[in-house]
């Protein structure tokens, strides 16, 4: 069947007119592809679903832009390749010189519903000619109870008493939302300690940072960080063996530990999967001592693993859900979710100016709608033609190793001739790639991630292992 799902020529709404979902994200589609409308269109192409390059890269306008940019940005950010985007449509990014890019990195695991889905931008819209900016921690405002409403509803968390299972604090970004959890697990077990993994990525502000064990190129020259933090290796169960039956009893006692915060899928780290039975057991051993069990889904929640929380994928119910990113579909958005009976902290010990910022709310409601119908699905199932294609990349070129994740959360490792991960020929990969239109980017050491917009469509997924395939060819 053919669906709708990228945004070419695609109808904009009216503001103000957004459709209540109905049945499936298909049947939305084709009501929103139905309604009065304004075109809007990219005018390279007709439903264009793969790059084009209609200049050498960069661009000589992309090359003016990056030229300003270094002269004045920070010099701490890392840019990969010299993409400078000017619009993004579905899939789709086009540069400043009218290049345009298939992106299967979604801002980094941002544009869930795509770059400038026709419903988020008009929830956007809407919602910024009524109310930019209230300070949801003083005033009310019904964007923000709508969303955390929904998210309440959704956490998996047992019922409660107190009337929600969850309760929710709005932040602006991953990095806040781990800062929150973090608090909150200390102010409400009273406890000092905190274990994290290693290969975990958490954020860049010194609570975040303190938790992150990626690289110690992101903690160096910022000492001291915030004490307490013990890192284990991360998903096997000889990792948990020894904090249970060496740390425990040697150096960590358990009744100083407030929290274990964990990615349920390792993002920067890799996009590691977990061994079976790693996450269910971190939960009993929270269990038995009283511990917090945070999970990090700032990059995995969102539906990006065809569920909303990838916890959710091991029936695993977290005391405390950290999430942003593809929240509110590229609005800085985060939130803290937490068991009722656990944010119980009182008035004035968290908040900030901007968390739950009406605009970016109202985005996130329509992302949900969106996620809910169809594109969580649509996730699942473009992930499993992305790994059954990169399978088969891997059987013929032996520089690829065979894929892991889970829906669009997807990785493979790069490695050279004796099979150890191989940073440089990943780098190149990287590189080459963007000069042939498909955006991507690295993870852990010699890791390639795919992370598309979950509204890719099958045949973008086809056009992107095409261009891949193409690539690895010139590779040994
Ligand atoms: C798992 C995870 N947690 C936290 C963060 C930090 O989010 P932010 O960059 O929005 O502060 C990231 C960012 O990549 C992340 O992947």
């Amino acid at each position: 069947m053919s669906i709708f799902l990228g945004n070419y020529n695609a109808p904009k709404l009216i503001i103000g007119n957004i459709p209540t979902p109905v049945g499936s994200f298909h049947e939305m589609t084709l009501q929103i592809a139905n309604s009065e409308t304004t075109m809007q269109t990219i005018p390279h192409s007709d439903r264009l679903q793969e790059p084009k390059l209609i200049t050498s890269l960069p661009g000589p306008k992309a090359q003016a832009l990056i030229d300003r940019d270094r002269a004045v940005t920070s010099p701490s950010y890392t840019r990969d390749y010299p993409l400078v985007a000017k619009r993004g449509d579905g899939c789709l990014i086009e540069d400043v010189d009218g290049n345009i890019f298939l992106d299967m990195t979604a801002g980094i695991a941002v544009a869930a519903t795509g770059h400038a889905h026709p419903q988020v931008v008009g929830a956007i819209n809407e919602q910024s000619q009524q109310l930019l900016h209230m300070c949801g921690a003083d005033f009310y405002y019904e964007p923000m109870v709508q969303l955390a409403e929904t998210l309440a509803a959704k956490a998996p968390f047992p019922q409660s008493d107190l009337g929600s299972k969850a309760r929710v604090l709005f932040t602006n970004s991953g990095a806040e939302s781990l800062e929150g959890a973090l608090k909150l697990a200390k102010y409400h077990t009273q406890r000092w300690r905190v274990i994290a993994f290693l290969g975990g990525f958490h954020g860049r502000t010194y609570g975040a940072m303190s938790l992150t064990g990626s690289k110690s190129l992101q903690c160096r020259g910022f000492g001291p960080l915030v004490p307490g933090v013990t890192h284990i290796p991360y998903g096997t169960h000889a990792s948990l063996d020894y904090l249970e039956q060496t740390l425990f009893s040697s150096m960590l006692p358990p009744s100083d530990v407030a929290a274990i915060v964990v990615e349920p899928i390792q993002g920067e780290g890799g996009y590691l999967v977990p061994d079976d039975g790693f996450l269910p057991r971190l939960r009993d051993i929270c269990d038995r001592h009283k511990i917090l069990l945070i999970v990090d889904e700032v990059q995995s929640g969102m539906g990006r693993t065809g569920k909303l929380f990838a916890i959710e994928h091991w029936g695993v119910m977290p005391d405390i859900i950290a999430v942003a990113k593809g929240i509110a579909s590229g609005l800085p958005l985060g939130a803290v979710i937490a068991r009722s009976e656990i944010m119980t902290w009182t008035p004035g010990s968290h908040a900030n100016t901007f968390g739950g910022n009406p605009v970016a709310c109202a985005a996130a409601n329509v992302t949900l709608q969106l996620l809910e119908n169809g594109l969580m699905e649509n996730a699942q199932e473009r992930g499993l033609q992305l790994q059954a294609g990169l399978t088969e990349l891997s059987s013929t070129y032996g520089c690829i190793s065979l894929p892991r994740g889970k829906g669009l959360m997807v990785a493979v490792d790069v490695c050279d001739e004796q099979d150890n991960p191989d940073p440089a020929t990943r780098d190149r990969l990287l590189q080459d790639a963007f000069y042939q239109g498909l955006l991507l980017l690295g993870c852990g050491r010699a890791s390639i991630r795919f992370c598309p917009p979950l509204v890719i469509t099958s045949e973008q997924i086809a056009i992107s292992l095409n261009i891949l395939t193409e690539i690895l060819k010139k590779y040994p």
